[in-house]
C-alpha cells in the first residue's frame, strides 16, 4: 500500500462527519485531497485536518467533477445520498454511506468490517457500500462471536437506550438546553424540535416513523439489516428507546441459541473477548460493567452483565453499550475504506 487516497466528506459540519475527519487523523488514514461538504448554510467555513485547514463547499451536482475522489463518506441524510450518492460514483469514487438510503437494496454491500469484510467485494456493482445502523452495528459485533461458538442464533431480542447524539448534533444541543430550562424553572416552556417530546428527565419508547407492523422504522432496521450483515435470517425483535444520555448507546440483548444448547458464561465471554474491537467488563460484584460515560470516544463495543437465563438453558442475557458516533457510524466507515483498500491493492 503505497498510494495517498483524496477523500470527501458529505456533512462534514455535522456530528458523525466531524467524528470521521478524526478518525482519519487517528488511524493515519493515507489521506491526500480532502473535500468537506455540507449545505450552503455552512459552505465557507472551515475545518482543520491533520494540521491543515480546509474550507467547506457546498454540496452541488457538480462538486465532485474533476476532483478526482477516490473516497467519499456521506453522512448528511438519506434523502441527500438518494439525490448526490450518484455524481459522486459517476466521478469516479467509491461511496461509503451513513444514512439508511441504500442499505437494504440487494446489491448494495451492508458491511460491519469485523463480521463481514468479504460483502465489500461487491461494491462495484453500485459503487456504494452503506453503513449499518448504529444500533445494529454493536448489536452484531456481540452476536457474530455467539453464532460461530454455537452453530447458530435461534433468535434475539433487544431493548435499546439510545444517546440523543444519534439525531445529531441538534439532538445534543436540545438536550442540553431543556437542563437549561430545567434549572432556570421553565422547562415547560422549553422548545422540542429534534425529538417528538421533551427529552430531559424523560424516556421515549420511539425513535423514527412507526410502521404498519406496530413497530418503528428503527426497530425493523435492527431487524432487516442484522439478517443481511450475518448473512442468515435470525429473528430479532427490537424495542427501540431514547434517553437524555448525550453520547453511546447501550443495548439489554437476550439471545436465544438452539434447544439443545447449555450456555456456559466462561465460554461466552472467551468468544466476546477474543472477537476483534469487543471487549468484556463484567464484574458485577464490583459495580464493573459497562456504561456511555465508558464507552464514549473509544472504538470499543463493550459487553457486560452476562448471564444465563434463570428457567431456559439455552438463553443468554448482556449488556452491549458503544460510542454509536464512532463504532456505530464514523469508525465503521473508516474501517470500511480500510478494508476497501486492501481489496483494491490486491
Ligand atoms: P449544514 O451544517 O450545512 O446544515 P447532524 O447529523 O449533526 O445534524 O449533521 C448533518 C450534516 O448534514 C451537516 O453537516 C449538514 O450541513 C449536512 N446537511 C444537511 N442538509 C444538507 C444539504 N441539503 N446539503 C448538504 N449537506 C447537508
Amino acid at each position: 500500500m503505497s498510494r495517498l487516497y483524496n477523500i470527501a466528506v458529505v456533512g462534514a459540519s455535522g456530528a458523525v462527519g466531524e467524528e470521521i475527519f478524526r478518525v482519519l487523523e487517528e488511524q493515519k488514514f493515507p489521506v491526500g485531497d480532502v473535500l468537506p461538504l455540507a449545505s450552503a448554510r455552512s459552505a465557507g467555513g472551515k475545518i482543520e485536518f491533520n494540521g491543515k485547514e480546509y474550507v467547506i463547499e457546498e454540496l452541488t451536482e457538480s462538486v465532485f467533477e474533476g476532483r478526482d475522489i477516490d473516497i467519499a463518506f456521506f453522512s448528511a441524510g438519506g434523502s441527500i445520498s438518494a439525490k448526490y450518492a450518484k455524481y459522486a460514483v459517476e466521478a469516479g469514487a467509491v461511496v461509503i454511506d451513513n444514512t439508511s438510503h441504500f442499505r437494504m437494496e440487494p446489491d448494495v454491500p451492508l458491511v460491519v468490517p469485523e463480521v463481514n469484510p468479504q460483502d465489500i467485494a461487491s461494491w462495484r456493482e453500485t459503487g456504494i457500500i452503506s453503513n449499518p445502523n448504529c444500533s445494529t452495528i454493536q448489536m452484531v459485533l456481540a452476536l457474530k462471536p455467539l453464532y460461530d461458538l454455537y452453530g447458530g442464533i435461534k433468535r434475539v431480542d433487544v431493548a435499546t437506550y439510545q444517546a440523543v447524539s444519534g439525531a445529531g448534533k441538534s439532538g445534543m444541543e436540545e438536550l442540553v438546553q431543556q437542563m437549561h430550562d430545567f434549572f432556570a424553572f421553565k422547562l415547560d416552556q422549553s422548545e422540542h424540535k429534534a425529538f417528538m417530546h421533551q427529552i430531559a428527565l424523560n424516556v421515549i419508547p420511539q425513535i423514527d416513523k412507526p410502521m404498519p407492523n406496530g413497530y418503528t422504522k428503527e426497530e425493523m432496521k435492527m431487524t432487516n439489516e442484522t439478517a443481511k450483515i450475518m448473512g442468515a435470517n435470525i429473528p430479532v425483535s427490537a424495542t427501540c428507546v431514547r434517553v437524555p444520555v448525550l453520547r453511546s448507546h447501550s443495548e439489554a440483548v437476550t439471545v436465544t441459541f438452539n434447544d439443545d444448547v447449555v450456555v456456559d458464561v466462561d465460554k461466552v465471554r472467551l468468544a466476546l473477548n477474543d472477537f476483534e474491537n469487543v471487549e468484556v467488563m463484567d464484574n458485577l460484584e464490583e459495580g464493573v460493567y459497562p456504561m456511555p460515560i465508558v464507552a464514549t470516544d473509544t472504538d470499543i463495543t463493550f459487553v457486560g452483565r452476562i448471564r444465563k437465563d434463570i428457567f431456559q438453558d439455552n438463553i443468554l442475557h448482556m449488556w452491549v453499550v458503544a460510542d454509536q458516533v464512532r463504532v456505530g457510524a464514523a469508525t465503521n466507515a473508516v474501517r470500511i475504506a480500510q478494508k476497501w483498500i486492501e481489496l483494491e491493492d490486491v
